[in-house]
């Protein structure tokens, strides 16, 4: 009830200049966002490299209707790898990217306006040794999104898609690329969706994850288990094992700020671990689908309201 009230409201323009105009919003926040600035970006992956973590960095935005914003995300992008390339930090980082915010959702020709934003991302990416990754929104995007993927990977191999398991069409998604090399991180899927769709409760969701994450380690493609369940990690290591996938062919994925404590247990075990680093200003929709998915969260916020 209250996840779907917090996910509800990770769409209202009214409860978003409400949060936003808390003052003290901010410190919540930044538990679980790098900062505003580019710099704060290449300072995360810095920190985060000392400790053997590699990363990809979401340029926080989404649901750009315009040109304009569509192209200040993919400048946005284009500086922040010159930064990280400066700083030394170029080789093996992955950047996320979300189409919707670079025009994905622009009326009529939004698919290929996200696109060629896209491709001159990853035209830069190449020439550094980055990797991309198409991060997944709402079912309604998860066509043009695919398609998008498919189409950048006949030029671009580093080139990976997300799949979300609360989505009743992923494991047919899964199949279909099951023979590719395709870079596939498996996520449980943090947006509200209609029944029709998508499973609606969390034993359904959990069970459609661990099939998942099994047809992906017996695809030749490469797995990027991204959860802070470790359940699922337990499960991901086993199914790993039994279709010969090593350490090496695979990753684990958690958020910036979350479980950095299974995040340090799972490097010393011997296996990979990249976090996620959301930077940027426009941090409200993101922020509220981390309330949603914990109760916990939620109380944080409050008592940081209230303890001023
Ligand atoms: P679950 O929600 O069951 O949580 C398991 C445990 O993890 C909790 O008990 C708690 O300990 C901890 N935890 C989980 N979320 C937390 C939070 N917000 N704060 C504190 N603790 C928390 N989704 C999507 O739809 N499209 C995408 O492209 C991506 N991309 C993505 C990248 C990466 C690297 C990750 C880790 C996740 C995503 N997601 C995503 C989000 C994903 O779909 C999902 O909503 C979250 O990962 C939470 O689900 P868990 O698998 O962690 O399990």
């Amino acid at each position: 009830m209250l996840s779907s009230a917090l996910l509800r409201a990770s769409r209202s323009t009214r409860t978003r200049r409400i949060v936003e105009g808390v003052p003290l919003t901010r410190k919540v926040v930044d538990r679980f966002i790098a900062g505003e600035h580019t710099a704060d970006a290449v300072r995360a992956t810095l920190d985060l490299a000392r400790s053997h973590r590699s990363v990809t960095i979401d340029f926080l935005g989404e649901d750009v209707y315009d040109a304009v914003g569509a192209h200040r995300t993919r400048e946005a992008y284009l500086a922040l790898v010159g930064a990280l390339v400066q700083a030394g930090a170029g080789r093996g980082t992955d950047l996320s990217l979300k189409l919707s915010a670079l025009g994905l959702s622009i009326p009529r020709d939004g698919d290929a306006i996200a696109t060629e934003h896209a491709h001159a991302i990853c035209a830069t990416a190449e020439g550094h040794g980055f990797t991309v990754t198409l991060d997944m929104e709402d079912h309604t995007t998860v066509d043009a999104t695919l398609m998008v993927g498919a189409k950048l990977r006949t030029e671009f191999e580093f080139v990976g898609n997300v799949l979300q398991s609360n989505l009743r069409r992923t494991h047919g998604d899964i199949e279909q690329l099951r023979d590719s090399r395709a870079r596939l991180r498996i996520v449980k899927g943090a947006y509200r969706e209609p029944e029709s769709v998508a499973h609606q409760s969390k034993a359904d969701v959990d069970s459609a994850y661990l099939r998942d994450i099994s047809a992906l380690m017996a695809s030749t493609c490469y797995p990027m288990v991204a959860t802070h369940d470790p359940g699922m990690l337990g499960h991901a290591v086993v199914a790993a094992r039994s279709s010969g996938k090593d350490d090496r062919s695979w990753e684990t994925q958690m958020l910036y700020g979350i479980r950095t404590d299974l995040q340090g247990e799972t490097i010393d075990a011997g296996r990979q671990v990249r976090v996620y680093i959301p930077f940027g200003t426009d941090w409200y929709g993101y922020f509220m689908r981390r309330l949603a998915e914990r109760p916990a969260n939620v109380a944080f916020f409050l008592r940081a309201l209230t303890s001023s």
